[in-house]
């Protein structure tokens, strides 16, 4: 495993992220399963939300974290928070109430990171300030960051919340890239140029902020697996060619593929299988050249101007 900093807070997370979203569908005895594999290929840093299984996915993580022996201290602990039924929510009251059920289920008395879910055109930056505030001073939470947000949304928020904003979570992989096509396609009438995020990836670097990308081999929330997809039939016998070449499985060839990006980006997988896991992992050893890079972007149907 590779290490990073996430933003510029200096700690030493692991390049790829577990995320815990399907946690909830497993036993306590499965999910330690999961996590032996992770800890063992190096995987430190955890994605929660506390609407993940409506928080089964934390109590479970909780219990299964003892059953595997991790101690609280060598793990990076991240949840999200301000997704209701049928509205967001970035009141003040709601974060920190939201965080302390997060504590609760996760046993433990402190995250590493909050970050907001998803936007809330509703939000009021001061009453995010004074929560994030609270949570910093009361040892809640060490750092925060955004989920799904644009620069402006970004910067509206850093205008009243004193401490930087480190992490942002977006969807990104071979089958979803609206974040690299734009830069592609600058003042272009086709498609691909629709700027749908306000130059987040550019943003993202020039503030040093990480990005998390999120179902990495999904084509977006409703079309599932690109593997299965026939849209992407040749992007995924690109990707087995790139694996059988370099004795890896396709799982990891998408990691490489991402973390190839200077962005330093750090991916969340979701897999809850510990062969999937740790095959995936192996992706940290390959170095995919400038030219492989674009190869598999064509072969996702993308073109090039
Ligand atoms: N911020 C947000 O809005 C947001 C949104 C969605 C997700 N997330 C975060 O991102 C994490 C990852 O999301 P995700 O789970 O959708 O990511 P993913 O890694 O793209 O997908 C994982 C799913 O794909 C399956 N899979 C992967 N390779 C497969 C293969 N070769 N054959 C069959 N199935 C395969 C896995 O099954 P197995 O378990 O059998 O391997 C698992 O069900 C979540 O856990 C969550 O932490 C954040």
């Amino acid at each position: 495993m590779n290490f990073m900093s996430v933003g510029t807070t200096g700690i030493e997370a692991s390049r790829l992220i577990l995320g815990c979203m399907r946690m909830s569908e497993l036993s306590v005895a499965e999910a330690a399963e999961v996590l032996t594999a992770a800890h063992a290929s190096g995987i430190n840093f955890y994605d929660h939300a506390d609407i993940y299984g409506g928080g089964k996915s934390e109590t479970v993580f909780a219990q299964a974290a003892k059953a595997a022996g991790l101690k609280r201290d060598e793990l990076f602990l991240q949840s999200k928070v301000g997704i209701r039924k049928g509205f967001f929510d970035f009141s003040k009251e709601h974060i920190v109430s939201s965080v302390e059920g997060i504590l609760d289920r996760l046993e433990t008395d402190h995250l590493d990171f909050l970050l907001l879910h998803r936007p809330d055109t509703l939000v009021e930056p001061e009453e995010v300030a004074a929560a994030f505030e609270h949570l910093e001073q009361s040892g809640k939470v060490k750092y925060f960051g955004v989920s799904n947000q644009n620069p402006m949304q970004i910067e509206l928020l850093q205008k009243y919340v004193p401490m930087k904003l480190q992490a942002n979570q977006l969807q990104f992989g071979p089958a979803h890239t609206p974040m690299v096509d734009a830069g592609f396609n600058v003042n272009m009438f086709d498609e691909a140029g629709l700027n749908r995020d306000g130059s987040i990836l550019d943003y993202s670097r020039l503030k040093e902020m990480t990005i998390q990308p999120w179902s990495p081999f999904q084509v977006d929330l409703s079309q599932g697996l690109f593997i299965k997809h026939p849209a992407y039939q040749e992007l995924t016998a690109k990707l087995q060619a790139y694996a059988d070449e370099r004795g890896v499985t396709l799982e990891a060839i998408v990691m490489a593929w991402i973390l190839r990006h200077p962005a330093m980006m750090q991916p969340i997988v979701g897999s809850m299988n510990p062969e999937r896991i740790t095959k995936m992992c192996e992706g940290i050893t390959v170095e995919l050249s400038r030219q492989e890079w674009y190869d598999i972007y064509l072969s996702a149907g993308n073109s090039l101007p």
